[in-house]
């Protein structure tokens, strides 16, 4: 079977393509290298001791994605390519809509095309908004507070009223949660370019000494010690989700979306405590305001993908927090 993965090469994606790999399957990356360098896939060949094929190609560029179809045969595609920043986002919302939703449609159009009518597409928790927690999948999504999370919401209606039309379509559509963590070679992990805006990142790079310190924001919620609470999820872990999933489109049509979390919350000053403890230094931190859009608390209910996929997340937060500083301390620079 082969499966064509668009946006292989960056952090999430490159944890699927070495599951794939090990599962047997043969694996084809599109990626444009906006948020990546190619060096990453051949890390990906490195730990699994397999070969990938590679097309540089925007999943805007009809011809290119045209001719990957024309030259294999794709069973099914893993759709990751796409712009994740929330604030720049809401800076330059243009560019994310043309991005991700114009490259989703193109994807979509030439997938039709070729008669490949299997996809599993990177949705986030972001969707459900305003939710009581824990978020279930049959909430109503959509009160959205940025430009990135409404390309998520609106790719999800797309792929409905795409299988709508066409019953023949089988679609995942899988809800992350917060991803963490590393590939436990160290090899590959979370690169972002640029300060970072995500919790984790940033704090291995104040724990390697490349940002002075980690400024927590808000310490006056309303949680058990006041900082905001997530479901973090081991990027291993999600990545077996997608196997999971494909295994699933494969045998089957419909579309059904899923939450892909551990279903437990932790706070922030939760994950400084577990990476001192990974790290075996102390973090230098303060607590300072809050973030906008922040919500104080979210979680999954995971028990629809642990019933419909077989997928239960195994890594607690301390393996996250071990293998993010692995990755950080083999690779203080990136991955170049
Ligand atoms: P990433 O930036 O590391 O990976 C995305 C990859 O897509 C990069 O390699 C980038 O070069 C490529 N890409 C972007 N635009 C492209 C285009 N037009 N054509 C071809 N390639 C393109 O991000 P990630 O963290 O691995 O996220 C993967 C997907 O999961 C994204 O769609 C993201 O929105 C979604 N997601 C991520 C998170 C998270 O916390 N990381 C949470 C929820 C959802
Ligand atoms: C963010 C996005 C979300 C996106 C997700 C994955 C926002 C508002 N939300 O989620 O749409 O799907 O990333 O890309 O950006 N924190 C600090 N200090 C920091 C960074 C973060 O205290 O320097 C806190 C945040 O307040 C939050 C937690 O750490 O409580 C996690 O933050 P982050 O990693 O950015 O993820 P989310 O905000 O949950």
């Amino acid at each position: 079977m082969t499966i064509l993965v668009t946006g292989g090469a960056g952090y999430i994606g490159s944890h699927t393509c070495v599951e794939l790999l090990e599962a047997g399957y043969d694996v084809i990356v599109a990626d444009n290298y906006y948020n990546s360098v190619p060096e990453v896939l051949d890390r990906v060949e490195k730990i699994t001791g397999k070969k990938l094929k590679r097309y540089e190609c925007d999943i805007r560029d009809r011809e290119g994605l045209e001719r990957i179809f024309s030259e294999n045969k794709v069973d099914a595609v893993i759709h990751f390519a796409g712009l994740k920043a929330v604030g720049e986002s809401a800076r330059l919302p243009l560019l994310y809509y043309e991005n991700n939703i114009s490259g989703s449609v193109t994807l979509f159009e030439v997938m039709e095309k070729a008669g490949c009518k299997k996809i599993v597409f990177s949705s986030s928790a972001t969707v459900y908004g305003n939710n009581p927690i824990p978020y279930r999948e049959d909430m109503v999504t959509g009160d959205v507070s940025s430009p990135y999370g409404r390309t998520k919401h609106f790719i999800e209606k797309i792929l409905g009223d795409v299988y709508n039309s066409d019953n023949s379509w089988s679609i995942s559509l899988l809800r992350y949660f917060n991803p963490i963590g590393a590939h436990e070679s160290g090899l590959i992990g979370e690169d972002p370019n640029g300060i970072p805006n995500n919790l984790m990142p940033y704090i291995s790079r104040v724990a390697i000494g490349k940002l002075e310190k980690l400024t927590v924001f808000g310490g006056d919620y309303d949680t058990k010690d006041g900082t905001c609470i997530r479901d973090y999820i081991h990027v291993v872990d999600l990545a077996k989700a997608h196997l999971c999933a494909v295994a699933k489109i494969l045998g089957t049509t419909g579309i059904e979306a899923y939450n892909i979390g551990n279903g437990k919350g932790y706070s922030v000053l939760d994950i400084i405590h577990a990476f001192e403890k990974a790290s075996g230094s102390k973090l230098n931190y303060v607590i300072g305001g809050r973030r906008e859009g922040d919500l104080p608390a979210f979680y999954a209910d995971a028990s629809k993908a642990n019933k419909e996929l077989g997928w239960t997340a195994q890594y607690d937060i301390d393996k996250m927090c071990e293998d993010t500083w692995n990755f950080q301390k083999k690779n203080p620079d990136g991955i170049k």
